[in-house]
């Protein structure tokens, strides 16, 4: 049986083939430099470990190798002659840090494996690449590999509270805190750490962006201990560690009166906070900001902008080198529903946009991908590249807040590489986000991606071990955004299932189709929410219809969706650069999937595909709930061929996910029927 705690990481999956030819490769490796600590040493004790749990034999650590023997040679491109030897110096005089390259090299005598890093951080990589490379049966006679990861910053953000609470977690508590207490001796946290590293994570924001009392208390004398015990864990695997702050901080500690971030005695608090933190964990990353954003305190009370305050904390972390991650989710949460000319989907832009150029340049913005809130489909921020001078960081959603509880599957690495690959056109064809992202549009001096993550103390961290695949493929994504979904999938499900290939191809199958399905089965076209209130799962058409969160689809008896059009809406669609704003600006080229999202349009309204939107709402609802239904027959056909426990696991998930589905279908056919009077096609049944 299986319970997921090593999640990709299985080294005891590997076939008997495979195990033969790696083997002969186990006796010796040959290192030539000082690994006490850090990286360095945390990549020798890894593929030692790591060889030792597949093959049953733990090679030796050797200094030099022994003729006439085949050896794996471990080093940094600085720091090893020999490895330069081997590899040549010319290939990776370009090398930064986090590169490395992996080589077979025939020498007369012997063959070698090189596994050559930038530094120890990325010999680190090399080491969990090879590993993979292992285990998914690559041949190990001729390896030539050389890797550089796209983004600099490759960031998780923690929902955690310290009461181990989760904002939106679906996977247990925290296992970073409970009942008040940062569990800084708890030995999950290295594994953590290894874990995120083996997917290239460099930084990692320990907790939520909504930081409460306790959680302001992070930043004190109290509890930097505490904290720098986690980041201590972290570096060893090449992490750094960052904090959410309160951007009232020194008011909520009652040591200042005013957050004003022109106060003088505010940025003095602030630049004390930041010696103390830097005393505590010298490679601190940085501060993670929510500022006058869904009632959390921000420079707005002052009078002043996103720019003042912003600049305060940058200014207090600049002389250490950090970072101030400053997010964009400001809008108007009190939206009166009733007023039509206020559009929480302009707001982002609104508010930032004429900021650019007067933030200071260790500031860097975060973004969400769409400019709502991680729904099932949303179209890109338009804010994402508008800002020329001004850093930027996109912010994904890996917890399934909108998206199935990790009840439902749905693997959102195909979303993710939808807005990777838009183009903005901000400065002209070839502007897409994933090259903004790493700073080759604009001359970013920080940027590249984060996400929310999708962790908690359930023993296999995911709650579903399905959703897995969104941490995995989140990470190896934006490592290198050019990887395919489906190859991700494939990599992910090879090392976390074994290589049956009915398992593997069930399984990579029903990864590919589920957040297809998902949308399909939710809500249509774009037009998002019509979940229920708060919890945000299982279906509630007008939950939000008359709220203040200014989340609204405006179904009537003729038809459904926002008018975000510049000629007779809000004028969102006008946010986005020529052709892309021309594109959503019209019905007839609007992109089907994003149609209710920009446009008011009546229910026999004929898309793009031909239906009319009536019949795709009806068509897809019944085509959701179907194909959940083809993949419990397919997943019964799998038993036995799987451990017990994740054949019965992912099985009750399914089989909860069909329920979901059947509600939102017959929700949601229910309610357009009621709404428009016109009968399905098909003919199917619909509750009236
Ligand atoms: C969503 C989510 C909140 C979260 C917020 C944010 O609105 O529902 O729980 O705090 O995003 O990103 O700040």
């Amino acid at each position: 049986n299986n319970n997921g705690y090593s999640c990709w990481l299985q080294y005891d999956l590997l076939g008997q083939a495979a195990r033969e030819a790696a083997v002969e490769w186990a006796q010796d490796i040959v290192l030539t430099e000082a690994a006490e600590q850090g990286p360095l040493k945390t990549a020798v004790d890894e593929l030692t470990a790591g060889m030792a749990a597949m093959l049953g034999k733990r090679p030796a650590i050797v200094p030099a190798p022994v003729t006439g023997r085949r050896y794996i040679l471990l080093g940094t491109v600085g720091g090893s002659a020999h490895v330069a030897r081997l590899i040549g110096g010319g290939e990776t005089s370009a090398f930064g840090e986090e590169s490395y390259r992996i080589k077979t090299v025939c020498e007369p005598d012997r063959e070698a494996i090189v596994l050559a890093g930038g530094s120890g951080k990325g010999l680190l990589y090399a080491v969990f690449h090879f590993l993979r490379l292992i285990v998914t049966g690559a041949d190990l006679g001729s390896l030539d590999v050389t890797e550089q990861p796209k983004y600099g910053l490759r960031m998780i953000n923690h929902w955690d509270n310290m009461d181990g609470s989760i904002e939106r977690g679906y996977a247990g508590r925290s296992f970073l805190y409970a009942d008040g207490r940062v569990l800084s001796g708890s030995p999950r946290i290295r594994d953590y750490a290894r874990l995120m590293a083996s997917i290239g994570i460099n930084g990692i924001a320990i907790n939520n962006v909504n930081v409460h009392r306790q959680e302001t208390m992070l930043l004190t004398e109290q509890l930097l201990p505490d904290v720098a015990a986690i980041a201590d864990a972290f570096r060893e695997y090449g992490i750094r560690l960052f904090l959410s702050a309160n951007y009232a901080s020194p008011v909520e500690l009652g040591e200042t009166a005013t957050a004003d971030p022109l106060d003088a005695e505010v940025a003095a608090w602030w630049q004390r906070a930041a010696e103390r933190v830097y005393r505590h964990i010298p490679d601190f990353g940085g501060f993670v900001v929510k500022a006058d954003s869904e009632n959390r305190p921000g420079p707005f009370t002052y009078g002043r902008d996103h720019a003042d305050g912003a600049n305060m904390l940058a200014a207090a972390l600049k002389p250490y080198g950090g970072l101030v991650l400053w997010r964009c989710f400001v809008y108007n949460c009190q939206q009166d529903w009733r007023d039509r000319t206020t559009d929480r989907a302009r707001a982002a832009y609104d508010h930032f946009k004429p900021l650019d150029g007067r933030f200071m340049d260790n500031v860097v913005l975060q973004i969400k991908n769409g400019p709502m809130d991680f729904q099932v489909r949303e179209p890109v921020s338009p804010l994402f590249g508008a800002m020329e001078r001004t850093n930027q960081i996109m912010e994904f959603q890996i917890t399934q807040e909108y998206t199935g509880h990790q009840i439902d599957v749905c693997y959102l690495v195909p979303q993710w590489k939808q807005v990777l690959e838009f183009d903005t056109l901000v400065k002209g064809e070839g502007s897409k986000v994933k090259d903004i992202a790493a700073g080759r549009v604009h001359p970013y001096s920080h940027c590249g991606i984060t996400a929310v993550t999708n962790v908690g103390d359930d023993d296999n961290w995911t709650g579903h071990h399905l959703a897995q695949a969104n941490l995995f493929g989140y990470g190896r994504l934006i490592w290198n955004p050019e990887l395919s979904a489906e190859q991700i999938a494939a990599e992910w499900v090879r090392l976390t299932f074994g290589d049956n290939s009915e398992v593997a191809s069930a399984v990579t199958d029903i990864l590919m189709e589920s957040w297809p399905a998902y949308e399909k089965y939710t809500s249509p076209l774009g037009v998002g929410w019509m979940v229920r209130p708060h919890l945000h799962y299982g279906v509630d058409v007008d939950g939000y219809e008359y709220s203040k969160w200014g989340t609204y689809h405006f179904a009537d008896r003729d038809g459904v969706g926002v008018d975000r059009t510049v000629a007779t809406g809000t004028g969102y669609a006008g946010q986005y650069v020529g052709a892309n704003a021309e594109r959503y600006e019209r019905t007839s080229s609007c992109p089907d999937e994003l149609l209710l999202f920009f446009h008011h349009v009546p229910y026999t309204y004929r898309l793009q595909s031909g239906k009319t939107v009536i019949q795709h709402i009806y068509d897809t609802h019944f085509e959701g709930v179907e194909q959940v239904e083809q993949w419990i027959v397919r997943w019964r056909s799998l038993e036995g061929k799987l451990d017990a426990e994740r054949f019965r696991h992912i099985g009750e998930r399914l089989a909860r996910q069909l329920d979901n589905a059947k509600e939102w279908r017959d929700v949601v056919n229910t309610y357009f029927y009621r709404k428009s009077g016109i009968p399905d096609q098909g003919k199917r049944v619909i509750f009236v």
